[in-house]
């Protein structure tokens, strides 16, 4: 049932340039995303929203992080991510006109089905992205993208969280070609370039000595952070959920404009920092950031673009993902992140499918 691997987690990983491929399957001509066949949203209805809610849990809510960037950029609509246990209880500004997208992998974490409730109680139109068909999620909710991942057994989610970036870019794409904020040969752009991911991501996984090299190297740590601009923030915090959730090694993402105003202080001689520079338009001011804490003696692995002729002077170690357009970067990011959790796992000896005290569905408060 592990088709060969010795986990769930690591065969999951592995069928992630499939999630992302099953995801844009039908959706996807001509260099056009289409979700009309699916989302009841008429052009009208999508003309008129003003504002987007993304609710989510844990690894759902961000890959909504991600989403807040991605339909910002593309639609020019303002969109907040919230974590659904604070949605539910905060009383947010939820008008007719105001979409509410629930991205849950289970479809039945009841957080984010009580958010959804309130949402639809307040008179919001709510869109879910789920991996579920049938489930709670699915079945209450306006208007449902199917994120086709396959069951995801590991507690630990990576292959939902690929596929939900999928949707979200499909989702983006789509909101641009109708209210038009995007020329149509740049959506065009985005469309082969979201066609190429499975390929990209396949090439990120043929090689991963150096990331379980380096996985064994943290697994005798008991501290370390992620450091990220942007889309790498987003990515950072995912990475380091993983990181926590099955290692228990302590990890904090920060974004790195942030150092100075007071994590500066945590690195000391030989503490790991994981640091995101896959994002073209900031990755000076990342270098920099790098050059600080490595002047304080962390260690640091650095992840950028192939090709990136800078990183490996102010770093330990670098990775490389292939190159794609930056908005689409998370999606080949977020794998080298999984495989240092998954790998360090393995080294601490930990249950790699079965964290201790976490559940993969969290139908409980
Ligand atoms: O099924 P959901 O996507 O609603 O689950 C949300 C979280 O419980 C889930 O993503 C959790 O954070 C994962 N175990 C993280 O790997």
């Amino acid at each position: 049932e592990k088709g060969g691997y010795d986990h769930f987690m690591l065969k999951e990983i592995y069928e992630q340039p499939k999630a992302i491929r099953d995801t844009m399957a039908g959706r996807v001509k001509d260099g056009q995303v289409d979700l009309s066949r699916e989302i009841g949203l008429s052009e009208d209805q999508i003309n008129k929203i003003e504002r987007i809610h993304i609710v989510a849990c844990g690894t759902a809510y961000h890959a909504g992080l991600v989403g807040k960037y991605v339909i910002e950029d593309l639609v020019r609509i303002p969109v907040e991510t919230d974590i659904a246990s604070e949605y539910r209880y905060r009383n947010p500004i939820i008008t007719p006109n105001t979409l509410v997208v629930v991205i849950s992998q289970s479809g039945e974490t009841a957080d984010t089905l009580a958010a959804l409730r309130e949402a639809k109680k307040a008179g919001a139109r709510v869109l879910a992205i789920t991996n579920v068909v049938g489930s709670s999620v699915a079945r209450e909710a306006d208007d449902v993208i199917i994120t086709w991942a396959g069951p995801e057994i590991a507690v630990a989610s990576t292959k939902a969280y690929t596929s939900q970036l999928i949707a979200i870019y499909l989702l983006g794409a789509y909101f641009a070609r109708i209210r038009g904020t995007r020329a149509e040969n740049e959506l065009a752009h985005i469309v082969t370039a979201l066609q190429q991911l499975p390929e990209k991501a396949d090439q990120v996984l043929s090689d991963t000595t150096s990331i379980q090299e380096f996985a064994q190297e943290i697994a005798r740590h008991e501290d370390l952070f992620f450091l990220g601009r942007g889309l790498d923030y987003a990515v950072a915090l995912e990475g380091s959920l993983k990181l926590k959730e099955i290692t228990y090694i302590h990890s904090e993402a920060y974004a790195a404009g942030e150092l100075k105003h007071g994590t500066l202080a945590l690195i000391e001689e030989g503490v790991p920092v994981i640091s995101l520079a896959t994002q073209e338009a900031i990755y000076d001011k990342m270098v920099s950031n790098i050059i600080e804490v490595k002047a304080r003696g962390a260690r640091v692995l650095g992840l950028a673009l192939e090709g990136d002729q800078e990183l490996h002077k102010s770093v330990d170690r670098v990775f490389t993902i292939p190159k794609t357009l930056p908005l689409l970067t998370p999606v080949l990011a977020v794998i080298p992140l999984q495989l240092i959790a998954y790998y360090a796992c393995v080294s601490r000896g930990y249950d790699v499918d079965k964290p201790r005290n976490l559940a993969k569905s969290v139908t409980v408060e």
